[in-house]
């Protein structure tokens, strides 16, 4: 346990490294590796990814500096954070509202993100059998059909004991590194599973580059058709970007708690947001060429991944041990971002009921695995279940989908708004001046990005977004 600056035994990151690559860990994930390609090739590519690049530039990373900021100034829990940003600014206590339903958010984003986990552990699975049953040289699968590739994805997730059981299993992985304690496990995973993921990623994206299509896919994400740009779409793509960025949901409070006061907050936001967004990019030059190549679809959303990438991997030489490659991968992107939505409700824990960090994680561990089970039962016995029936936007919904369209399209953006207005209108302009590291023209734009351009974006984009759309 490293002894923070101002003295105090609170588990602090060992340097400002290890926070940028905890941070990045966090953000990077299943939404730019997963989500990122699936919703961009759903929602016709080029419009979607250039205002989702607006989003994180002019929305994202002012909240980002803005969620750090609290956290770093709290030293504590996020909503405790927030009470002592509000107290050093005689403001209410009550804005903590904001981080406790971002606590609220994170425990239900871990619930569906660990089933998605699961499914990365099956095709892991999947490409190392194959490597046994194929070898290497060829591509996967091979003397299997097109439908039998398919059909591996439907029939695992179909399976109760599947789909539960590979849940627990990568819940439970999460949660032995969260017991271990930010220093000690959350920055290990960080500092081990990041580099490697960068490493395996430059590879396969350099590798698909060759196989073709390359043109194909710059032409798809990077062509801006505005008349595609509809609500919906806007919505989305803001999603996508609060999802990817883990704003909004008390993640970045929690992570710049443990950071000290030597750390640039503004220059390492902007780092974390940098690194985030390229990876989503590179993710989609990674995928897209090697689906494109194969002849296949783009749009097959978030069976993209687990459909029709596995079916791609068929024509490729080496197909086997580049799916097994592609797949770590992604599963080391995902315990990172895992391990950080399991801390925030543990921290709140901790400091709420005082207790210590093992009994914490196993309790919000057992909470996530009760809802997840339910989430990951919704796709084969409980698939009739619409709990959200009432609700137009929700309506035919299974549970998996209704806690990710909550957490994306209101839990997100509300958290957000709140924060915007709590640090742009209500906190202490001195504690905000001397925490946030800008000086400035760029304190003066990043305040009024966060006074007026984010509150406003995000009222309008959720009103847009929630309206019926036209035929
Ligand atoms: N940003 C992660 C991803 O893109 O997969 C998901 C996430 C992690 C959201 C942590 C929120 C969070 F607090």
């Amino acid at each position: 346990m490293a002894l923070s600056q101002s003295g105090s035994t609170r588990d602090h990151w060992s340097s400002r490294s290890a926070f940028i690559l905890a941070a990045i860990g966090s953000a990077v994930g299943l939404g730019n590796l997963w989500r990122f390609p699936a919703e961009a090739g759903a929602n016709g590519g080029g419009a979607f990814v250039l205002f989702y690049i607006g989003c994180v530039v002019l929305i994202g990373l002012p909240i980002l500096l803005s969620e750090t900021l609290i956290g770093r100034h709290g030293q504590a829990s996020a909503p405790e954070s927030v009470r002592r940003v509000a107290s050093a600014s005689r403001a209410s206590p009550h804005w903590d509202i904001l981080a406790s339903m971002g606590v609220l958010a994170a425990f239900l984003i871990l619930s569906f993100y660990c089933v998605v986990g699961g499914w990365v552990l099956y095709y892991i699975g999947v490409f190392f059998v194959d490597i046994f049953n194929s070898g290497i040289s060829g591509g996967a699968f091979t003397d299997q059909s097109a439908e039998q590739i398919e059909s591996l994805f439907p029939t695992m997730i179909g399976s109760a004991g599947w789909t539960v059981g590979l849940d627990a299993l990568f819940l439970g992985i999460t949660l032995y590194f969260v017991a271990r304690g930010v220093s000690g496990g959350i920055e290990f995973v960080a500092k081990w599973l990041m580099p490697a993921f960068f490493v395996l990623l430059i590879l396969i994206t350099v590798y698909g580059a060759f196989g073709g299509a390359f043109n194909q896919t710059l032409e798809y994400l990077f062509t801006f058709e505005p008349e595609k740009l509809t609500g919906p779409i806007m919505l989305a793509a803001l999603g996508q970007a609060f999802f990817s960025l883990s704003l909004g949901v008390a993640g970045m409070i929690t992570y710049g708690s443990y950071v000290g006061r030597n750390v640039n907050l503004a220059s390492t936001s902007a780092l974390i947001s940098g690194a985030d967004t390229a990876v989503a990019l590179i993710a989609g030059l990674c995928i897209f060429p090697i689906v494109f190549s194969a002849g296949l679809s783009v749009s097959a959303g978030p069976g993209l991944m687990f459909q029709t990438l596995p079916h791609a991997f068929q024509e490729m030489p080496f197909g086997s041990v580049v799916g097994l490659a592609f797949f770590v991968m992604v599963g080391f992107a995902a315990l990172t971002s895992s391990v950080a939505l399991l801390e925030v409700p543990v921290a709140w824990m901790i400091d709420k009921f005082r207790v210590v960090r093992v009994f914490s994680a196993i309790i919000v561990g057992f909470g996530a695995l009760v809802l997840g089970a339910l989430a990951a039962l919704s796709f084969n016995v409980l698939s009739d279940w619409h709990p959200l029936d009432f609700i137009p936007i929700f309506e035919g919904q299974g549970f998996f989908d209704v806690l990710d369209g909550l957490t994306a399209k209101f839990f997100m953006p509300i958290g957000a708004i709140l924060t915007a207005l709590f640090i742009g209108w209500v906190a202490d302009r001195k504690l905000v001046d001397i925490e946030n590291g800008l000086g400035g023209a760029l304190h003066l734009t990043w305040l009024a990005l966060v006074r007026f351009v984010c509150p406003i974006a995000l009222a309008a984009i959720l009103v847009v977004g929630l309206l019926p759309e036209e035929e």
